[in-house]
């Protein structure tokens, strides 16, 4: 369902990206892990049509990004990680809004709204601005926007800083039945318990490189450990890292 084939972005002489090659099948979960300035975001920039690549290809339900833009986007939704929503609207005008650019038929675009107000628990601040939503509220609006014209891939960026717990369980139970109705997710997350618990495969990048690739189990095997944070650390700490790391733990 998302192609990335030879996928490489280079800003300047700097690579961030570099020669990525992904297949995420329909209806998985993939979690792309990777420290602090890996290129996780340039990826998924890359991956959305936000920046073009250097080099190499996306294809998103078999629509070449590149040559069918339109058709590739029709289909795909972006939570980034640093949502803008405008603020002087309400929030049911910037979902309608949102379903009018995506091309919800206006027949139902009224009731698609009310039921995604409903669905994230909206609906007493529907008319209310955005700008009086609090932080977890302007998230769920944010999702609500991206579900609202049934995507086939939902790509997340960093989607759970600062839910609090009930927004996590929520957003965690929605990934997970979005993926039983076949949908693709393709999500970065530094939270390695989320990626335990919800992904079916786990690909980690470091330095725009893809380092590891698998399911828990096949990168537990590769990396001889058995928690993802022993792994994660062993794949990704530079050594002095591990070396302040066990020093702070004596
Ligand atoms: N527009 C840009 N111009 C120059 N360098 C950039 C640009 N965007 C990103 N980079 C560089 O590319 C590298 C990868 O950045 P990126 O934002 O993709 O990392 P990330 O894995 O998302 O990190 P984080 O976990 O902190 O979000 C970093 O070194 C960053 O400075
Ligand atoms: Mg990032």
């Amino acid at each position: 369902m998302i192609q990335l084939e030879h996928l490489t972005k280079r800003f300047g002489s700097f690579t961030a990206v570099n020669d990525l090659c992904l297949d995420i099948a329909e209806g998985e979960i993939f979690g792309f892990l990777g420290p602090n300035g890996a290129g996780k975001t340039t990826t998924i920039r890359v991956m959305m049509g936000l920046l073009k690549p250097t080099a190499g290809r996306v294809v998103l339900g078999g629509h070449d990004l590149a040559k069918n833009p339109l058709a590739a986007k029709a289909i795909s939704a972006f939570i980034p990680d640093r949502p803008f929503v405008y603020e002087k609207i309400s929030g049911r005008e910037f979902l309608d809004f949102i379903a009018g650019l995506y091309q919800v038929p206006a027949a139902t675009r009224q009731s698609r709204v009310d039921e995604s107000l409903e669905l994230f628990a909206l609906s007493d601040w529907g008319d209310e601005l955005v700008e009086n939503y609090s932080h977890g509220m302007k998230q769920r609006l944010v999702v609500a926007a991206a579900l609202l014209h049934d995507p086939q891939i939902l790509v997340v960026d960093e989607p759970m800083i600062g839910m609090d717990p009930i927004g996590a369980r929520m957003f965690k139970a929605l990934l997970r039945s979005l993926s039983l109705k076949g949908k693709t997710v393709f999500m970065s997350t530094h939270s390695l318990e989320v990626a335990e618990e919800l992904c079916d495969r786990i690909g980690i990048i470091l330095g725009g490189q893809l380092i590891a690739l698998g399911t828990l189990d096949e990168l537990q095997q590769h990396a001889n450990e058995g928690r993802l944070e022993d792994i994660f650390l062993k794949l990704t700490a530079a050594p002095d890292m591990l070396e302040v790391i066990e020093a702070l733990r004596a």
